[in-house]
């Protein structure tokens, strides 16, 4: 599979050109404690990030410009796109002729993949339009074996626009692994609804405790232990015991098998035991804050269950596109080094005035922090 566009270059061509380049790299402070922010283009800052960090970074989310053609600003007290007053200033211009949009992300998808270790991950957030185009990209450059999920995340309430067309209140995700047999997965699961207590565990004990049971028997007989005697009783023909007989008698003894009136076994599952529900590929809960500090500013909640799923504490994680510093927030919340990169000096402002985030070290590479060598 493979997208053309005016101006693509070989893959290998765009590697070599990267190495080569990150030689001559500008130097960037890495014995930072907590985190670094650096204003940029990601672009020179990860050709930066290579010399000292290639196959360093456990998790990358990237939330880039989606190229909508529109223009964000940022006020005193608002964020906006299409309005703004005289006195907003510009916060980033997301305006590309498509092919040139394709290559910029391409190329920064082989930095962020040169920079991600083995059980490194990447999560791209981005809309319904631009997606499919960049899911083919991140397909080339991190191998379609590594494609882990496509996320469809509710991002706003329902919209009830007059022009043709289904209102869209999702945007999605794209989650792929730098390789798919070694990447950190912590198995993090939400917290049951009210709703899916009441619906998947009906029974209450005496105390009023929920519960629900479970067969002690399972597909397949078996010659050992669990195809024995438990209080008497063989598991029925076909099956066999889930636990040895020891185990279940020890749970019977808990108070934790129900027995039937026909004295048929049964395990008991508390709804406050249960370790949640795993995590599934349409995100209903993570709308973005309504008071945003900075546009397109991402929910923060899910951000931190992002970061506790697929980094470990003290793993290294990056935003090369960090806006306002949400993802980097998250991260320190959680225990974690960060690095955050934006070539918006009203994204950095908002970053350096977050009071969590003060412990960064903040470093300029942008034209206005390099020095001008015709002014020397
Ligand atoms: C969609 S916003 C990120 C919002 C962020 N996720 C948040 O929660 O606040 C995209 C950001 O990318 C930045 N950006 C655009 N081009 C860039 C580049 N070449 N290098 C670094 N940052 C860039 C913009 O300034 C903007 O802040």
């Amino acid at each position: 599979m493979d997208l053309q566009y005016p101006g693509k270059r070989p893959l290998a061509e765009i590697r070599e050109e990267l190495l080569a380049a990150s030689a001559e790299a500008r130097d960037l402070p890495s014995d930072f404690e907590t985190g670094l922010a650096v204003t940029g283009d990601n672009y020179e800052v990860m050709l930066s990030l290579l010399r000292k960090f290639a196959g360093k970074i456990d998790l990358i989310y990237t939330d880039p410009p989606f190229n909508t053609r529109s223009c964000f600003f940022r006020g005193e007290d608002r964020v906006s796109t299409v309005s703004h007053g005289k006195s907003d200033r510009v916060a980033y211009n997301d305006s590309m002729p498509m092919d040139q949009y394709l290559e910029f992300m391409r190329v920064r998808f082989c930095l962020m993949h040169l920079l991600l270790g083995e059980s490194g991950s990447l999560y791209l957030h981005i809309d319904n339009r631009a997606g499919p185009y960049l899911r083919i990209l991140l397909d080339e450059v991190f191998g379609i074996d590594n494609f882990l999920n496509d996320i469809s995340r509710v991002k706003c309430n329902p919209k009830n626009f007059s022009r043709a067309g289904y209102g869209n209140y999702k945007d999605v995700i794209y989650f792929y692994a730098k390789n798919r047999d070694q990447v950190i997965f912590n198995g993090v699961t939400e917290s049951y609804s009210e709703e899916d207590i009441a619906r998947l565990y009906r029974k209450k004990d005496a105390r009023g405790r929920r519960y629900t049971t479970v067969p002690c028997h399972a597909p397949g007989e078996s010659a050992g232990e669990t195809g024995g005697l438990f209080r008497n009783q063989l598991p029925p023909p076909g099956r066999h015991w889930r636990y040895a007989p020891s185990v279940l008698a020890d749970l019977d003894e808990k108070g934790l098998i129900e027995w039937s009136a026909t004295g048929v076994p049964r395990i008991i599952r508390y709804a406050d035991d249960a370790a949640g529900k795993k995590i599934q590929d349409i995100w209903l809960n993570y709308k973005d804050p309504q008071y945003p500090r900075y546009p397109t500013e991402k929910n923060s909640e899910m951000l931190e269950m992002i970061v506790r799923q697929s980094s470990r504490e003290n793993s290294l994680i990056m935003d090369p596109f960090a806006g306002s510093g949400s993802f980097l927030s998250a991260g320190i919340s959680q225990g974690r080094r960060v690095i955050g990169i934006d070539s918006s000096p009203e994204a950095m402002t908002v970053i350096s005035e977050r009071p969590e985030l003060r412990g960064l070290k903040f470093a300029d590479m942008s034209r206005a922090g390099v020095p001008d060598p015709d002014a020397l």
